[in-house]
């Protein structure tokens, strides 16, 4: 794995305006989706997102592939700013950066056979040159093969895993050099998600393609990620290897998310922390740490002072006031 930063995220913000809380009330009101993010990508590595529904990772996600505008931050890729471009430049960026989302029914036109779903990526971006061979390829990497018996065929003859390789084909017929997937592996059988799974673990060594790999279960990370990132309320509160993370987590928030991951072995079997309370509305963020109503061992000054990222070792860092020396 190269150690150059090929992409680099820093502090990230989108707030969206959600109108006025009362009829009567003149203050629009503001839901901070992603409250400060910072983190850097490098060439071929994978990173897990990991968090609970509504902390901002499919809004992070969006702001990376250039869908949503930040509201402050930026995103540099190979050293140049990409946070605010033209159409045009964007296009072209498109190509690099692609996303799988969540729903392979969803993100597949059902009237459109395979081949006309996978070659439509290169006539949007007018890549005529070796056309049925570029899309043979991504098929074939995608595991379709061989493609010539899924060509002619529409997305409802497709098994549910099979939709999700055409949509990872559609994806990798522009060449990428990250994919953003979105829970990419939710909707589809427990059965089938390990070869989901691994299929984007080799397209990383055969296709040097770094993957951003979001999902609410940490479980789900296994052997496949390099590092895991830990998204709380907008924010990323630890992030390290994944041993680090899995084997030595710093801030409560992780503890609690690895202690619920199911162990087959009763004796290994850790002890549950159960979180109090929901997660709070991101329109309505705690003072302090943000994590603070919730967190198991929360002392005096949690509820006032936003806790920096305190770092652990040259690849682990986590935000949580205990940690402070
Ligand atoms: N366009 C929007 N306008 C207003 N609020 C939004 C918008 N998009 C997302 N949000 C809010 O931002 C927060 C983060 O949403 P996001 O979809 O990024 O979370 P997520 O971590 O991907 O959740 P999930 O695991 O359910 O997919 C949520 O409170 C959501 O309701
Ligand atoms: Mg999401």
């Amino acid at each position: 794995m190269s150690t150059e930063k090929f992409l680099e995220v820093s502090g990230l913000k989108k707030y969206f305006d959600v109108g006025r809380s009362t009829l009567f009330s003149s203050q629009s009101r503001s839901l901070h989706a992603v409250d400060g993010v910072d983190f850097t990508l490098r060439h071929s590595e994978v990173i897990a997102l990991v968090g609970e529904s509504g902390c901002g990772k499919s809004t992070l996600a969006l702001l990376l592939m250039g869908l949503e505008d930040p509201t402050e931050g930026t995103v540099m890729y190979e050293g140049r700013d990409i946070t605010h471009l033209g159409d045009h430049q964007r296009k072209d960026l498109r190509r690099k950066i692609q996303m799988v989302f969540q729903d392979p029914y969803e993100s597949l036109n059902p009237t459109q056979t395979i081949e006309e779903i996978v070659t439509e990526p290169l006539a949007v971006h007018g890549l005529t040159h070796e056309r049925d061979e570029r899309v043979k390829k991504a098929m074939e990497d995608a595991g379709l093969k061989p493609a010539e018996v899924y060509l002619k065929r529409y997305p409802h003859e497709l098994s549910g895993g099979q939709r999700q390789r055409v949509v990872i084909a559609a994806a990798l017929v522009l060449e990428p050099e990250i994919i953003l997937a979105d829970e990419p592996v939710s909707m589809l059988d427990v059965s089938i998600r390990a070869e989901i799974i691994n299929l984007l673990a080799e397209l990383r060594i055969t296709r040097q393609i770094a993957v951003i790999f979001i999902t609410h279960d940490l479980g789900s990370v296994g052997f496949f990620a390099d590092r895991v990132a830990v998204m709380y309320l907008g924010r990323i509160v630890e992030i390290g290897t994944m041993l680090e993370v899995l084997e030595k987590p710093q801030h409560p928030y992780t503890k609690a998310l690895i202690s619920v991951i199911p162990v087959p072995n009763p004796r290994l079997r850790r002890e549950r922390i159960i979180l109090q309370g929901e997660t709070p509305n991101p329109i309505d963020i705690p003072t302090g740490c943000r994590f603070h109503p919730r967190c198991p061992v929360a002392f005096a000054t949690c509820n006032a002072s936003d806790p920096p990222m305190v770092t652990l070792s040259k690849t682990h860092q986590a935000a949580c006031l205990l940690l402070v020396k």
